[in-house]
């Protein structure tokens, strides 16, 4: 005879397992009663708010043009997302949207709730309720996202954009090792503002080129590129410890003793899958100065263009010994191409660094194409290398290729091909970095979830496409489409190789073959980690670790 109680278990995960092959959802008899959503906000401390589109925000609060295209702005609102089409349910019919201009407005992939964290202890009450309710949740902080993966439909969404904690430190120990000079900063502080820390304290700290844009969100668990990746790596690569928040609702400290399994995966396994970021430690390095060189070249014909690209492509390596980072832009207009050139250089000089691009520009005119103007500065890193502000508020998708130092080594020619063949087919705008090398290839030995290929990678090259609110359901698809068909694929044979590999953070969603070209033979390891830390799948976003189980919207087990 079986004992009762182990029947009573089966029975329980029988029922367990049916009902929980969906979240629940408004409507479902399972979904929270307002009562208990009332009791949620009493042990938050009053903290839950309903969210709404940021189209609707910006109605309630009559705000002007510059502020729905401000990131910083945008941050404060919790259901906005900087690509606001992430906001949108296209799937729906008719479609839930809620436009900028519009009259209606729909919920669409808007989260119903937020937790507007400002404790650790917040985060915790909302991990605990989402599984005990069995809720789909979003968790966020800029709301940046370029997949979306931020915002999911009818969720609860545990938003860290308060945690605003930047704390700076000589000597960061962890048991018997010191890791000499460092800085915590919460989820939620923003890259303008850390730099802003930064340089008021003498510090340098590994960062992207934006504002809003959150270190200890997102950005660090995609790898973190930086411009001054080729002199202090990724971003990844200086983070020390995090602070997070698993499925179990227990707040645990990560770093290479404790919980070393997810400290690897959370540096570069993908965002959104492993728990809730509080806080992240990331070396600092003493303040240095940095030359910015900027250029702008037009060319006339998709030839030219070529021409231009696969020079740049033979001077990729001029800037090696200055570890420079550079950002080079290309905007695509019928009849004129504009590439934007950002270059930054330590221990150079304004006139030191003319001199250094003079190579490349000299080729640039001798092909044809003009140089519109050129700018040297030199002031200290953390003032030069973020943003202002983010240009925010548009619709857009994006795609991109890492593409390997060999590459351009072996055919400069293919790679201004590849451009030619972007420009004719009608690709609005290419976004090259040489973010690669230098200590980013040195830190090949680094043990942590960064794609491989991040280390053998020169550049890291991007397609965006933007619509505006008049297109239609099917100009939009149509717009996807020729990203992910036509477009990747340009970018993919760029590299050179049968295995090409994506920055996952600036990346297309609609990889077809998204578990290697984000993951490469990371994901097995991934997927052991994820089954530890998150076995009830909590923590699902597109094309994230574990994905494959659900839907896209992550509502139901397929
Ligand atoms: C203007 C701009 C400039 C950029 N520049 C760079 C750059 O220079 N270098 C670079 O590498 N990338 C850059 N990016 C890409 C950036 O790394 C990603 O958009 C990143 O995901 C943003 O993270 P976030 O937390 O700010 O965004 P969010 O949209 O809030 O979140 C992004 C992802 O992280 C997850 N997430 C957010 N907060 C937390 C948290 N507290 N705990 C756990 N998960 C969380 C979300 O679930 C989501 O999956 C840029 C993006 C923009 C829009
Ligand atoms: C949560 O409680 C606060 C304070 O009582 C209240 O202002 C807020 O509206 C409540 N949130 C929701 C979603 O009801
Ligand atoms: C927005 O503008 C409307 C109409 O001018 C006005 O009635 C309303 O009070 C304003 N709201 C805010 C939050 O300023
Ligand atoms: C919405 O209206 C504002 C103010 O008239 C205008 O500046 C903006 O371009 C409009 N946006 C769209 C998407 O039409
Ligand atoms: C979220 O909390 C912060 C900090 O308490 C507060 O300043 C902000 O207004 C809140 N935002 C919303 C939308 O409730
Ligand atoms: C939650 O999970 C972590 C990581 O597996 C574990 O260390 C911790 O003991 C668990 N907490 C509870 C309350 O089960
Ligand atoms: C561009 O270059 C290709 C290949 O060299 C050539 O066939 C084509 O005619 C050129 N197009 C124009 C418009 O010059
Ligand atoms: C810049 O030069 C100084 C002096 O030679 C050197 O100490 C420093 O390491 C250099 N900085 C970088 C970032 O290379
Ligand atoms: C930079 O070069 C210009 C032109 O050669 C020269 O006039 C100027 O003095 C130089 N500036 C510095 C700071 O060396
Ligand atoms: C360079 O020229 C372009 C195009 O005319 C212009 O948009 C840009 O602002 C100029 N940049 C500088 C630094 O002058």
């Amino acid at each position: 005879m079986f004992p009762l109680s182990l029947i009573l278990l089966v029975s329980a995960q029988l029922s367990l397992s049916y009902a929980s092959k969906c979240r629940s959802q408004p409507g479902d008899a399972a979904f929270p009663s307002q009562a208990q959503w009332s009791a949620l906000n009493t042990s938050v401390a009053g903290h839950l708010i309903h969210v709404v589109p940021s189209a609707q925000a910006c109605r309630q609060m009559n705000c002007t043009e510059a502020q729905w295209t401000s990131g910083l702005f945008r941050a404060d609102i919790p259901g906005s997302m900087n690509y606001y089409n992430w906001e949108e349910d296209y799937t729906m019919s008719p479609p839930a949207l809620c436009l900028q201009n519009g009259t209606a407005c729909a919920q669409g992939r808007v989260p119903l709730y937020a937790i507007n964290a400002t404790s650790a202890a917040h985060i915790q009450a909302g991990v605990k309720f989402a599984s005990a309710h069995n809720l789909r949740v979003s968790v966020k902080s800029s709301g940046h996202d370029y997949l979306g993966r931020s915002s999911q439909k009818n969720s609860l969404l545990l938003w860290t954009q308060y945690f605003q904690e930047v704390t700076f430190t000589e000597s960061f120990s962890v048991g018997s090792k010191n890791y000499g000079s460092a800085v915590t900063v919460g989820s939620g502080v923003g890259l303008k503002m850390m730099y802003g820390a930064a340089l008021a304290a003498g510090k340098f700290i590994v960062g992207g080129t934006a504002a809003t844009v959150s270190a200890g969100g997102g950005y660090t668990q995609g790898a973190g590129h930086s411009a001054f990746g080729p002199i202090y790596g990724l971003a990844a690569d200086n983070a020390l410890e995090y602070e997070i928040v698993v499925a179990n609702g227990s707040l645990l400290t990560v770093n290479e003793f404790s919980h070393p399994d997810l400290f690897w995966a959370v540096r570069g396994g993908g965002p959104g899958t492993w728990g809730v970021i509080i806080s992240v430690t990331f070396r600092t390095y003493p303040a240095f100065d940095t030359t910015l060189h900027t250029a702008n070249v037009a060319t006339t014909t998709a030839n030219q263009t070529g021409a231009l690209l696969a020079a740049h492509a033979r001077h990729v390596f001029d800037w090696d010994a200055q570890h420079a980072g550079q950002y080079f832009y290309l905007y695509n207009s019928p009849g004129k191409n504009v590439l934007e050139l950002s270059t930054l250089f330590v221990n150079v000089t304004a006139n030191e660094s003319l001199a250094l691009m003079k190579p490349l520009l000299d080729d640039a005119r001798a092909l044809g194409a003009l140089v519109m103007n050129e700018t040297a500065l030199t002031a200290p890193a953390m003032a030069v290398v973020g943003f202002a502000d983010d240009a925010s508020g548009t619709n857009g998708v994006m795609g991109s290729r890492l593409i390997p130092a060999t590459a351009y080594e072996n055919s400069p020619e293919s790679i201004g091909e590849a451009y030619t063949t972007l420009v004719n087919a009608g690709a609005e705008a290419v976004l090259g970095h040489i973010l690669g090398g230098g200590k980013v290839s040195a830190n090949a030995n680094i043990n942590s979830a960064v794609t491989p290929k991040w280390r053998t990678a020169k550049t890291h090259v991007i397609v965006v496409s933007h619509w505006d609110d008049s297109a239609t359901m099917s100009q939009i698809e149509q717009i996807k489409a020729t990203l992910t068909n036509d477009y990747v694929p340009v970018l993919a044979k760029m590299t050179g190789q049968s295995d090409s590999r994506s920055y996952i953070n600036e990346a297309d969603v609609r990889e077809p073959d998204w578990k290697v070209t984000f993951y490469g033979g990371n994901y097995a390891r991934l997927s052991a980690v994820k089954a530890l830390y998150d076995p009830s799948d909590l923590f699902i976003v597109s094309a994230g670790v574990g994905s494959e189980r659900w839907d896209v919207d992550g509502m139901c087990r397929v």
